[in-house]
């Protein structure tokens, strides 16, 4: 097909315009939409537009250009949202991005019923049960098609495993399961190709404490201004890229995502999935965890199911 319209929904935001921009290097995107309520946003359309790849890039300003926006997306990447500040968990994001979450998928309901989401606002363990709760309410919810986006967690694991092993991190492959949250972030590391080159336990629970601490040590670092926004939005690219991929025929495509699940007491977990032609494909599950994984898992299902749940009431108001 080679031919599909991405749509940034929070296009202008620290996240948005480097995702924006990484989106228009893709050469299956023929129509990048880009929306955002700041008024900046028309002009950071026009910017991209001068960029010679395919994509012909359109700007959307505030709620009443945001059916033009979504109109007819193959993919809708969601960055829309505030981030967190110093002290703030993704939890304190709640109430405000909840809304325009909803908003979002009440929109794609509309317009783009069969269009794959992809959803980075934070909580994201909330965000895809209430985005997948309004779709279903307006009867087109399909869970193959709604993708909580976890790809920075196996980005930052690959990353500080090829530090650790002393190799491109490009060539780790590790999975990170669970979902995007403190406990609730828990990478696979027994399962690492090529192996983590760590013998102490002890060294184990520090690195698998960092993987799930990354964002809070970026939140850190730039002392009030801002989260992760240039790593995300590279984790964002990337799963969006395999999205397409998959949705172009490519076979083998696969990438961890957060994903409506049957795996766990959970019924939305994270762990690695075929992405093909209809979103996700097969789900892979997570195969054999050891002893400290298992824990890690146990700690990790009862703070899920109360985002899950947090999700769902509020999508039930
Ligand atoms: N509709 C569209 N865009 C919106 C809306 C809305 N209702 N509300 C806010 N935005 C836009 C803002 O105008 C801004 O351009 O979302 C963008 C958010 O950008 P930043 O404030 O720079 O935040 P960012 O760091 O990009 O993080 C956004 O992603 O990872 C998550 O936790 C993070 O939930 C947060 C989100």
């Amino acid at each position: 097909q080679r031919n599909f319209k991405v749509v940034v929904a929070g296009a202008s935001g620290g996240i948005g315009q480097p995702l924006a921009l990484l989106i228009k290097q893709n050469p299956l995107v023929t129509r990048l939409a880009l929306y955002d309520i700041a008024p900046v946003t028309p002009g950071v359309a026009v910017d991209l537009s001068h960029m010679d790849t395919p994509a012909a890039v359109t700007g959307h300003k505030g709620p009443e250009e945001l059916s033009a926006a979504i109109k007819d997306a193959d993919v809708v990447v969601i960055p829309a949202g505030v981030p967190r500040k110093p002290g703030m968990t993704r939890d304190d994001l709640f109430n405000t991005n909840a809304s325009i979450v909803r908003d979002m998928a009440a929109s794609i309901a509309k317009n783009a019923p069969k269009a794959i989401v992809a959803i980075i606002t934070n909580p994201v363990n909330s965000m895809v049960p209430i985005a997948s709760e309004v779709l279903k309410k307006a009867g087109v919810y399909d869970p193959n098609r709604v993708l909580g986006v976890t790809t920075l967690d196996v980005v930052r694991a690959a990353t500080f495993i090829g530090e650790i092993n002393g190799v491109d991190p490009r060539t780790v492959q590790i999975p990170v399961i669970g979902g995007h949250s403190g406990v609730t972030i828990i990478p696979l590391l027994s399962q690492s190709q090529p192996a983590v080159k760590l013998t102490d336990q002890g060294k184990i629970e520090a690195l698998t404490k960092r993987i799930q601490e990354a964002g809070t040590e970026v939140v850190k670092a730039k002392a009030g201004g801002g989260s992760a926004t240039l790593s995300m939005a590279h984790a964002g690219a990337r799963l969006t890229g395999s999205v397409l991929r998959g949705l172009n025929g490519e076979s083998n495509v696969i990438e961890c995502a957060y994903v409506k699940s049957s795996l766990t007491e959970a019924t939305y977990f994270a762990n690695p999935l075929v992405l093909g032609k209809n979103g996700v494909e097969k789900n892979l599950g997570y195969g054999k965890l050891n002893a400290y994984e298992q824990g890690l898992l146990k700690a990790a299902i009862p703070e899920l199911l109360k985002n899950i749940k947090t999700g769902e009431d509020f999508a039930k108001k």
